[in-house]
């Protein structure tokens, strides 16, 4: 062994109060990697249980666990980006990209779901699935939180009495997706939408208080001037914001259409939502980066799509 990989592994050693020797023993004794057991391909082959007789229903399911893969992907991304302290236009344009590139994936293969499943097994598998609902999914969640301010995901209607003094509970009370699991007139919340809350709401305003100053956008807002007006970084921002709120929502909602509107029929979703209003963009207006689009680009957010 070379002598400086020798004393590197020493003064490592040392310094965690343990002995070199035993751990050297230990290597000796040790197992070669296998590809299956890093990659863990038997625990991960395991995690499809159907809940019915349907082969399509394996498609429903393994492909959410690919979308819920990739918005892992996207989290660990972003968080290394709010964590770095030195980030220049280049480098942030950079991150946004590898962001932007999962995404990108995440809406092309979208047809997987519209098109990859028969119509009729949908639609008797998916009895078995009520009341759940993609509209628990807390990654999806956890991108919205991270990618831009507090107030870019409170409901349109009631932006105007929400400021910085409002509590995070109040706050979140008024989130824009609230209005899939909540009757306004009475307040009373789904069961899908309160079973949600019970299990994450905590763990989402913990959430939300780290990236209130750490978001995508107001990381962005907090470079200089000069790095602000990088093209390339503006047009990064702009990809990735259309990317999710425009794209993404199109191929999901086109997919909800497909489904669930049958010879002008609309079905109600598993989760019970108003969906054909709540998913459309037009709708929900849900923009990370407003200040990156025109006033008329925002009054066109999603019409005509
Ligand atoms: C056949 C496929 C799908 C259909 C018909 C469908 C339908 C719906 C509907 C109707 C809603 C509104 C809430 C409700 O009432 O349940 C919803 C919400 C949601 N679904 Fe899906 N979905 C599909 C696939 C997916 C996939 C693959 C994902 C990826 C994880 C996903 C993630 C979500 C999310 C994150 C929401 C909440 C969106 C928001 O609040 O704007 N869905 N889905």
């Amino acid at each position: 062994m070379k002598d400086d990989i020798t004393k590197a592994l020493q003064e490592k050693y040392e310094a965690l109060g343990q002995d070199l020797e035993d751990h050297l023993e230990g290597l000796l004794h040790s197992k070669p990697l296998n590809y299956w057991d890093y990659i863990q391909t038997d625990a991960l082959l395991n995690l499809q249980t159907t809940r019915s007789s349907y082969p399509d229903e394996m498609v429903f399911i393994m492909y959410h666990q690919v979308n819920e893969l990739l918005f892992k992907m996207v989290l660990v991304e972003i968080d290394q980006l709010a964590k770095s302290r030195q980030v220049n236009a280049s480098i942030f344009a950079d991150k946004l990209h590898r962001i932007s590139r999962y995404f990108d994936i995440l809406t092309s293969s979208f047809s997987i779901m519209k098109d990859g499943m028969s119509v009729e097994q949908y639609n008797k598998f998916r009895k078995t699935l009520t009341p759940a609902s993609g509209f628990q999914s807390a990654q999806y969640r956890k991108i919205e939180f991270a990618s831009t301010e507090l107030i870019n995901l409170i409901d349109k209607r009631f932006r105007d009495t929400i400021d910085r003094n409002s509590s995070y509970e109040n706050a979140f009370e008024h989130l824009y997706w609230q209005a899939a699991g909540k009757d306004y007139k009475t307040g009373k919340k789904s069961y899908t939408l309160k079973v949600f809350e019970e299990k994450y709401k905590d763990e989402f305003i913990r959430f939300t208080k780290f990236y209130y100053g750490n978001n995508l956008y107001s990381k962005y807002k907090g470079l200089p001037k000069e790095a602000r007006e990088d093209k390339n970084l503006i047009k990064a921002m702009r990809h990735y914001d259309y990317t999710v709120n425009i794209k993404w929502v199109m191929a999901h909602y086109n997919t909800a259409n497909h489904y669930l509107n049958i010879g002008g029929e609309t079905a109600e979703a598993t989760g019970g939502s108003e969906w054909v209003k709540y998913m459309h963009p037009k709708y929900q207006k849900r923009i990370f980066f407003p200040e990156l689009w025109t006033k008329q680009e925002k009054d066109n957010w999603g019409v005509d799509i």
